[in-house]
């Protein structure tokens, strides 16, 4: 296992917006190399905890190195985000006071040779953040029909020449690695158009599709409310815009107290705001930034804060929220529930 070569994107934006303090326990859904996670457990100390999620096992080691000085107040999952709330009630680590999503791949997986997310890399066609999926991209790539290739690339790709891609793919089968995969984007297409790789965003939704990342991230975010704590912080940094799309529409309408339609007069649905948008537009990546890490170029911040009123119904186990004057329900220590997660 080699040590991580990932940069933290956007790292003082999001200690801001998740306003860690001395104490806090916060769930890291996305570890990756676990550089995020080594900051807010600097920032939470003393007494923080963090429940660090991964699918990825090679990114669970890597960030299990570096965040050995933490012992104890570790806990490190290997498992989708899509489980989220399972996980944090396995773990009893609940309520939170916050959570972060960094979503998409690290530099480690980009440039891990054998695993097929790079098209300047020969490697097989695979594309898994984690082993125990079942359908890689050769799946996709070698046995979707013509018309289901095409609206995969553009529903996931926002690919404007979708359908002249999945033709020559399907000529071209079967198609194994990487670099064949990006030769036939390039013959579609008629050769490189302008700075960005022709392939880029067939490559991104076959990502996508391959490991369900909307479909996941749809999920987690709603289980992710639940988690968090009166005043916890959800904070979300996605590196394309349908990813940003869903982050958005979400904290939009938990922020919301009715979500009836416009024409309808008096609130039927009943709804009551979950959330407090803490920033209105996203916040990018200072050009300073961009500068030292270009693979941050693209990220969006969206962070917000969960309001919980007695209005609300809380479980039971969970009434001890700081509602009111009620204090948080204490940390249970962490010694305890390590035993059964990845040791440390
Ligand atoms: C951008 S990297 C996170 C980097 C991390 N913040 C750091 O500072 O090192 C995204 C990570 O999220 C993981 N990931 C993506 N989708 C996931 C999912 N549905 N469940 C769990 N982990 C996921 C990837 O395996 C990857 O390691």
């Amino acid at each position: 296992m080699s040590a991580s070569v990932h940069i933290p994107v956007m790292l003082t934006e999001v200690l801001r917006a998740l306003a860690v303090r001395p104490g806090g326990r916060y769930i890291d859904a996305t570890l990756g190399g676990g550089g995020h996670a080594a900051a807010l457990l600097a920032r939470s100390a003393p007494g923080g905890q963090l429940l660090g999620i991964d699918a990825d096992p090679e990114a669970i080691s890597a960030a299990r190195e570096r965040l050995k000085a933490y012992g104890s107040s570790v806990l490190l999952v290997n498992d989708n985000f899509a489980n989220l709330q399972a996980i944090a009630h396995r773990f009893d680590f609940y309520p939170v006071h916050g959570i972060l999503f960094d979503l998409g791949l690290s530099s480690d997986q980009l440039e891990a040779s054998e695993r097929g997310f790079s098209f300047q890399r020969e490697a097989p066609l695979d594309m898994r953040f984690s082993p125990a999926k079942e359908v890689t991209a050769a799946d996709l790539v070698n046995t979707l029909p013509e018309g289901e290739l095409t609206s995969l690339l553009r529903t996931y790709g926002e690919e404007t020449s979708s359908r002249q891609i999945a033709r020559r793919i399907v000529q071209k089968r079967p198609l194994r690695t990487t670099l064949e995969l990006a030769k036939a984007v390039e013959e579609a297409v008629g050769g490189r158009r302008g700075r960005i790789h022709p392939a880029t965003r067939t490559f991104q939704a076959l990502r996508i599709a391959v490991n369900r990342e909307l479909e996941n991230l749809r999920a987690a975010l709603k289980q992710a409310v639940g988690l968090l704590g009166h005043g916890g912080r959800l904070v979300v940094i996605s590196y394309h815009s349908l990813e940003d799309r869903i982050v958005k529409q979400l904290m939009l309408a938990e922020s919301r107290d009715c979500l009836c339609p416009p024409e309808i007069p008096t609130c039927v649905c009943g709804h009551k705001a979950t959330l407090k948008l803490v920033n209105k537009k996203p916040i990018v990546p200072s050009p300073d930034e961009v500068e030292r890490n270009p693979r941050s170029r693209s990220a969006r911040l969206r962070a917000a804060e969960r309001i919980i009123t007695e209005a609300e119904p809380v479980p039971l186990e969970r009434m001890c929220f700081a509602i009111g004057n009620y204090d948080w329900r204490k940390p249970v220590p962490l010694r305890k529930r390590r035993k059964e997660a990845i040791k440390m």
